[in-house]
Protein backbone atom coordinates (compact mmCIF):
# COMPACT_ATOMS: atom_id res chain seq x y z
CA UNK A 1 0.00 0.00 0.00
CA UNK A 2 1.61 3.53 -0.63
CA UNK A 3 2.80 5.04 2.25
CA UNK A 4 2.67 8.75 1.07
CA UNK A 5 -1.45 8.85 1.75
CA UNK A 6 -1.91 11.10 4.62
CA UNK A 7 -5.17 12.52 5.97
CA UNK A 8 -3.84 16.07 6.05
CA UNK A 9 -4.35 16.08 2.28
CA UNK A 10 -8.39 16.30 2.86
CA UNK A 11 -7.91 19.93 4.66
CA UNK A 12 -8.39 21.08 8.13
CA UNK A 13 -11.39 22.38 9.88
CA UNK A 14 -11.66 23.96 13.41
CA UNK A 15 -13.87 22.47 15.48
CA UNK A 16 -15.85 25.24 17.71
CA UNK A 17 -12.84 27.63 16.11
CA UNK A 18 -9.60 26.20 18.23
CA UNK A 19 -9.86 22.57 17.59
CA UNK A 20 -8.14 21.75 14.51
CA UNK A 21 -8.46 18.01 12.93
CA UNK A 22 -7.77 17.15 9.46
CA UNK A 23 -11.11 16.38 7.71
CA UNK A 24 -10.72 13.17 7.20
CA UNK A 25 -11.11 11.21 10.38
CA UNK A 26 -12.51 7.71 11.88
CA UNK A 27 -15.39 6.21 13.03
CA UNK A 28 -14.81 3.94 15.75
CA UNK A 29 -18.12 2.06 16.28
CA UNK A 30 -16.99 -0.85 13.84
CA UNK A 31 -13.82 -2.24 16.31
CA UNK A 32 -16.52 -3.82 18.32
CA UNK A 33 -18.74 -7.19 18.27
CA UNK A 34 -21.77 -7.99 15.73
CA UNK A 35 -24.99 -5.61 16.47
CA UNK A 36 -22.44 -3.09 17.95
CA UNK A 37 -22.25 -5.33 21.25
CA UNK A 38 -19.20 -6.85 23.04
CA UNK A 39 -15.61 -7.38 21.77
CA UNK A 40 -14.51 -7.35 18.18
CA UNK A 41 -13.95 -11.16 16.54
CA UNK A 42 -10.46 -9.95 15.86
CA UNK A 43 -9.07 -7.95 18.81
CA UNK A 44 -6.04 -7.55 17.88
CA UNK A 45 -6.70 -6.29 14.66
CA UNK A 46 -8.72 -3.25 15.77
CA UNK A 47 -5.69 -3.06 17.99
CA UNK A 48 -3.84 -2.40 15.16
CA UNK A 49 -6.06 -0.40 13.26
CA UNK A 50 -6.38 2.08 15.61
CA UNK A 51 -2.42 2.30 16.29
CA UNK A 52 -2.25 2.91 12.23
CA UNK A 53 -4.53 6.09 12.64
CA UNK A 54 -1.88 8.95 13.77
CA UNK A 55 0.72 6.94 10.95
CA UNK A 56 -2.05 8.15 8.43
CA UNK A 57 -2.50 11.58 9.79
CA UNK A 58 -5.94 10.90 10.90
CA UNK A 59 -6.28 13.25 14.28
CA UNK A 60 -10.50 12.62 14.86
CA UNK A 61 -12.01 9.66 15.61
CA UNK A 62 -15.36 9.33 16.39
CA UNK A 63 -16.86 7.12 19.07
CA UNK A 64 -19.64 6.24 21.53
CA UNK A 65 -20.46 5.18 25.26
CA UNK A 66 -22.79 3.08 23.99
CA UNK A 67 -20.18 1.17 21.15
CA UNK A 68 -19.89 -2.04 22.56
CA UNK A 69 -21.04 -0.56 24.54
CA UNK A 70 -17.99 0.68 26.55
CA UNK A 71 -15.80 -1.68 23.95
CA UNK A 72 -15.05 1.23 21.83
CA UNK A 73 -13.98 3.83 24.28
CA UNK A 74 -11.61 1.52 25.96
CA UNK A 75 -9.69 -0.18 23.10
CA UNK A 76 -9.25 3.76 21.90
CA UNK A 77 -7.64 4.05 25.51
CA UNK A 78 -5.58 0.57 25.39
CA UNK A 79 -4.19 1.60 21.52
CA UNK A 80 -3.70 5.78 21.69
CA UNK A 81 -3.95 7.07 25.27
CA UNK A 82 -2.45 9.64 25.86
CA UNK A 83 -3.38 10.56 22.23
CA UNK A 84 -0.80 13.34 21.83
CA UNK A 85 -2.48 15.72 19.27
CA UNK A 86 -5.69 13.84 18.52
CA UNK A 87 -9.20 14.79 18.82
CA UNK A 88 -11.63 12.29 20.78
CA UNK A 89 -14.68 12.93 20.21
CA UNK A 90 -17.77 10.65 21.85
CA UNK A 91 -21.07 10.50 22.38
CA UNK A 92 -23.41 10.09 25.44
CA UNK A 93 -28.06 9.85 25.86
CA UNK A 94 -28.35 6.02 24.36
CA UNK A 95 -28.61 3.02 26.38
CA UNK A 96 -28.28 -0.56 25.47
CA UNK A 97 -30.06 -3.61 25.69
CA UNK A 98 -28.80 -5.64 23.33
CA UNK A 99 -27.30 -6.19 20.01
CA UNK A 100 -28.98 -3.64 17.65
CA UNK A 101 -30.72 -2.48 20.78
CA UNK A 102 -30.21 1.47 21.40
CA UNK A 103 -33.19 3.17 23.40
CA UNK A 104 -31.86 6.74 24.11
CA UNK A 105 -32.16 8.20 27.76
CA UNK A 106 -32.07 12.01 28.07
CA UNK A 107 -32.55 12.38 31.82
CA UNK A 108 -29.97 14.64 32.87
CA UNK A 109 -28.71 12.50 35.66
CA UNK A 110 -28.08 9.96 33.06
CA UNK A 111 -26.39 12.03 30.83
CA UNK A 112 -23.85 13.89 33.31
CA UNK A 113 -23.03 9.63 33.95
CA UNK A 114 -22.13 9.45 30.48
CA UNK A 115 -20.02 11.94 30.40
CA UNK A 116 -18.55 11.05 33.93
CA UNK A 117 -17.52 7.07 32.57
CA UNK A 118 -16.50 8.36 29.28
CA UNK A 119 -14.10 10.90 31.04
CA UNK A 120 -12.81 7.61 33.00
CA UNK A 121 -12.64 5.20 30.07
CA UNK A 122 -10.83 7.50 27.67
CA UNK A 123 -8.57 8.63 30.49
CA UNK A 124 -9.12 12.78 29.93
CA UNK A 125 -9.81 15.19 32.20
CA UNK A 126 -12.23 17.05 29.54
CA UNK A 127 -14.11 15.59 26.78
CA UNK A 128 -12.49 17.37 23.55
CA UNK A 129 -16.45 16.97 21.96
CA UNK A 130 -18.80 15.62 23.40
CA UNK A 131 -22.28 14.52 21.62
CA UNK A 132 -25.76 14.56 22.38
CA UNK A 133 -25.90 11.06 20.81
CA UNK A 134 -30.04 11.50 20.40
CA UNK A 135 -32.10 13.99 21.64
CA UNK A 136 -34.80 11.61 24.04
CA UNK A 137 -38.20 12.64 23.19
CA UNK A 138 -39.73 11.62 26.64
CA UNK A 139 -37.27 14.40 28.51
CA UNK A 140 -38.29 17.77 27.67
CA UNK A 141 -35.29 19.08 25.57
CA UNK A 142 -34.38 21.91 27.43
CA UNK A 143 -33.58 20.01 30.91
CA UNK A 144 -31.19 18.02 28.12
CA UNK A 145 -29.32 20.72 26.79
CA UNK A 146 -29.22 22.39 30.32
CA UNK A 147 -27.73 19.62 31.64
CA UNK A 148 -24.91 19.74 29.21
CA UNK A 149 -24.51 23.58 29.20
CA UNK A 150 -23.75 22.49 32.82
CA UNK A 151 -21.08 20.22 32.40
CA UNK A 152 -19.74 22.12 29.41
CA UNK A 153 -19.57 25.49 32.06
CA UNK A 154 -17.99 22.71 34.96
CA UNK A 155 -15.57 22.17 32.02
CA UNK A 156 -15.62 18.11 31.68
CA UNK A 157 -16.86 19.27 27.92
CA UNK A 158 -15.16 21.33 25.72
CA UNK A 159 -17.43 21.38 22.82
CA UNK A 160 -20.57 19.97 22.05
CA UNK A 161 -22.06 18.55 19.62
CA UNK A 162 -25.46 16.79 18.04
CA UNK A 163 -26.85 13.57 16.51
CA UNK A 164 -29.68 13.33 14.17
CA UNK A 165 -31.24 16.74 14.16
CA UNK A 166 -32.85 18.70 12.47
CA UNK A 167 -32.03 22.74 11.68
CA UNK A 168 -35.08 23.89 14.32
CA UNK A 169 -33.35 21.48 16.97
CA UNK A 170 -30.12 23.13 16.18
CA UNK A 171 -31.23 26.78 16.67
CA UNK A 172 -33.06 25.70 20.24
CA UNK A 173 -29.77 23.76 21.53
CA UNK A 174 -27.79 26.99 20.45
CA UNK A 175 -29.79 28.79 23.29
CA UNK A 176 -27.82 26.74 25.68
CA UNK A 177 -24.46 26.50 24.19
CA UNK A 178 -22.49 26.75 20.78
CA UNK A 179 -22.68 23.52 18.64
CA UNK A 180 -19.52 22.89 17.35
CA UNK A 181 -20.81 19.88 15.30
CA UNK A 182 -23.51 18.33 13.55
CA UNK A 183 -23.56 14.64 13.28
CA UNK A 184 -26.37 13.06 10.63
CA UNK A 185 -26.37 10.14 8.29
CA UNK A 186 -25.60 11.66 4.77
CA UNK A 187 -23.67 10.04 1.71
CA UNK A 188 -23.50 10.32 -1.94
CA UNK A 189 -27.64 8.10 -2.02
CA UNK A 190 -29.00 9.98 1.76
CA UNK A 191 -29.62 13.28 1.31
CA UNK A 192 -32.16 13.91 3.85
CA UNK A 193 -29.60 16.72 5.59
CA UNK A 194 -29.29 18.83 2.78
CA UNK A 195 -30.47 21.87 4.65
CA UNK A 196 -29.13 21.17 7.71
CA UNK A 197 -25.63 20.48 6.33
CA UNK A 198 -25.97 24.08 4.49
CA UNK A 199 -27.16 25.36 8.10
CA UNK A 200 -23.75 24.16 9.09
CA UNK A 201 -21.63 25.66 6.46
CA UNK A 202 -23.17 28.87 7.12
CA UNK A 203 -22.80 29.05 10.47
CA UNK A 204 -19.40 27.37 10.73
CA UNK A 205 -20.53 23.91 12.29
CA UNK A 206 -18.38 20.87 11.00
CA UNK A 207 -21.00 18.09 9.80
CA UNK A 208 -19.90 14.89 10.60
CA UNK A 209 -21.80 12.41 7.99
CA UNK A 210 -22.46 8.87 9.13
CA UNK A 211 -22.53 5.83 7.03
CA UNK A 212 -20.52 7.76 4.20
CA UNK A 213 -19.18 4.77 2.29
CA UNK A 214 -22.66 4.10 0.98
CA UNK A 215 -23.66 4.55 -2.69
CA UNK A 216 -26.65 2.37 -3.04
CA UNK A 217 -27.26 1.42 -6.96
CA UNK A 218 -24.75 4.07 -8.25
CA UNK A 219 -22.09 1.66 -8.15
CA UNK A 220 -23.35 -0.98 -10.38
CA UNK A 221 -20.44 -1.77 -12.96
CA UNK A 222 -20.72 0.35 -15.63
CA UNK A 223 -22.25 3.04 -13.96
CA UNK A 224 -20.63 6.63 -14.05
CA UNK A 225 -19.33 6.29 -10.54
CA UNK A 226 -18.25 3.10 -11.58
CA UNK A 227 -15.87 4.11 -14.15
CA UNK A 228 -14.70 7.11 -11.96
CA UNK A 229 -13.70 4.53 -9.51
CA UNK A 230 -11.78 2.23 -12.01
CA UNK A 231 -10.48 5.67 -13.66
CA UNK A 232 -8.87 6.22 -10.33
CA UNK A 233 -7.93 3.09 -9.30
CA UNK A 234 -10.26 2.93 -6.74
CA UNK A 235 -13.57 1.13 -5.35
CA UNK A 236 -17.04 2.98 -5.36
CA UNK A 237 -16.89 3.68 -2.18
CA UNK A 238 -13.25 5.45 -2.43
CA UNK A 239 -15.31 7.46 -5.03
CA UNK A 240 -18.10 8.38 -2.43
CA UNK A 241 -15.81 9.69 0.07
CA UNK A 242 -14.11 11.68 -2.53
CA UNK A 243 -17.32 13.46 -3.48
CA UNK A 244 -18.49 13.88 0.00
CA UNK A 245 -15.45 15.46 0.99
CA UNK A 246 -15.73 17.69 -1.73
CA UNK A 247 -19.19 18.54 -1.09
CA UNK A 248 -18.90 21.21 1.63
CA UNK A 249 -15.89 22.72 3.67
CA UNK A 250 -17.70 21.99 7.01
CA UNK A 251 -17.51 17.96 5.68
CA UNK A 252 -15.88 15.78 8.15
CA UNK A 253 -16.40 11.97 7.24
CA UNK A 254 -15.94 8.94 9.47
CA UNK A 255 -15.40 5.89 7.63
CA UNK A 256 -15.10 3.28 10.28
CA UNK A 257 -13.64 -0.04 9.70
CA UNK A 258 -11.94 -2.61 11.73
CA UNK A 259 -9.37 -3.70 9.14
CA UNK A 260 -6.40 -1.70 8.44
CA UNK A 261 -6.35 -2.53 5.19
CA UNK A 262 -9.84 -1.03 4.68
CA UNK A 263 -8.44 2.21 6.79
CA UNK A 264 -5.71 2.32 4.31
CA UNK A 265 -7.87 1.99 1.55
CA UNK A 266 -10.60 4.45 2.98
CA UNK A 267 -7.73 7.33 3.63
CA UNK A 268 -6.58 6.71 0.19
CA UNK A 269 -9.57 8.70 -1.00
CA UNK A 270 -7.98 12.32 0.09
CA UNK A 271 -5.72 11.80 -3.01
CA UNK A 272 -8.68 11.46 -5.67
CA UNK A 273 -9.79 14.68 -7.49
CA UNK A 274 -13.16 14.58 -9.15
CA UNK A 275 -13.73 16.69 -11.90
CA UNK A 276 -16.39 19.78 -11.31
CA UNK A 277 -17.95 17.68 -14.12
CA UNK A 278 -18.27 14.66 -12.20
CA UNK A 279 -19.02 15.62 -9.07
CA UNK A 280 -21.91 17.61 -10.44
CA UNK A 281 -23.03 14.37 -12.13
CA UNK A 282 -22.78 12.12 -9.58
CA UNK A 283 -24.84 14.84 -7.31
CA UNK A 284 -27.80 14.55 -9.72
CA UNK A 285 -27.27 10.64 -10.01
CA UNK A 286 -26.91 10.65 -5.97
CA UNK A 287 -29.77 13.04 -5.60
CA UNK A 288 -32.44 10.85 -8.24
CA UNK A 289 -31.50 7.65 -6.46
CA UNK A 290 -32.92 8.60 -3.37
CA UNK A 291 -35.95 9.44 -4.70
CA UNK A 292 -36.17 6.16 -6.81
N1 LIG B 1 -24.56 9.30 15.15
C1 LIG B 1 -25.07 8.14 14.85
O1 LIG B 1 -26.23 7.86 15.14
C2 LIG B 1 -24.21 7.13 14.16
C3 LIG B 1 -24.79 5.95 13.64
C4 LIG B 1 -23.95 5.04 13.00
C5 LIG B 1 -22.59 5.31 12.88
N2 LIG B 1 -22.06 6.45 13.41
C6 LIG B 1 -20.62 6.77 13.30
O2 LIG B 1 -20.29 6.82 11.94
C7 LIG B 1 -19.19 5.95 11.66
C8 LIG B 1 -19.34 5.42 10.26
O3 LIG B 1 -20.60 4.82 10.08
P1 LIG B 1 -20.80 3.33 9.58
O4 LIG B 1 -19.76 2.45 10.19
O5 LIG B 1 -22.22 3.01 9.78
O6 LIG B 1 -20.61 3.47 8.01
P2 LIG B 1 -19.36 3.41 7.01
O7 LIG B 1 -18.13 3.86 7.67
O8 LIG B 1 -19.80 4.11 5.78
O9 LIG B 1 -19.28 1.86 6.63
C9 LIG B 1 -18.71 0.93 7.50
C10 LIG B 1 -18.88 -0.46 6.88
O10 LIG B 1 -18.13 -0.54 5.67
C11 LIG B 1 -17.11 -1.54 5.80
N3 LIG B 1 -15.90 -0.94 5.20
C12 LIG B 1 -15.19 0.13 5.63
N4 LIG B 1 -14.17 0.39 4.79
C13 LIG B 1 -14.25 -0.52 3.79
C14 LIG B 1 -13.47 -0.77 2.63
N5 LIG B 1 -12.43 -0.01 2.32
N6 LIG B 1 -13.84 -1.81 1.82
C15 LIG B 1 -14.90 -2.59 2.12
N7 LIG B 1 -15.68 -2.40 3.22
C16 LIG B 1 -15.36 -1.38 4.04
C17 LIG B 1 -16.96 -1.83 7.26
O11 LIG B 1 -16.63 -3.19 7.51
P3 LIG B 1 -15.15 -3.68 7.92
O12 LIG B 1 -14.99 -3.46 9.40
O13 LIG B 1 -15.19 -5.12 7.53
O14 LIG B 1 -14.17 -2.91 7.12
C18 LIG B 1 -18.36 -1.55 7.78
O15 LIG B 1 -19.19 -2.68 7.61
C19 LIG B 1 -19.27 4.90 12.78
O16 LIG B 1 -18.02 4.28 13.00
C20 LIG B 1 -19.69 5.75 13.94
O17 LIG B 1 -18.57 6.41 14.51
C21 LIG B 1 -22.86 7.35 14.04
Amino acid sequence: MNTTINAAASGQFEIGGDLTVNRLGFGAMRITGNGIWGEPEDRAEALRTLKRLPELGINFIDTADSYGPEVSENLIHEALHPYKDMVIATKGGLTRHGPDIWPPLGRPEYLRQCVLMSLRRLGVERIDLWQLHRIDAKVPRDEQFDAIKQMQQEGLIRHVGLSEVNVEEIQAAQKFFKVATVQNMYNLVTRQSEEVLDYCASNNIGFIPWFPLASGNLAQPGTLLDTIAKKNDTTPSGVALAWILMRSPVMLPIPGTGKVKHLEENVAAVNIKLSDEDFKQLDLQGRKEQKS
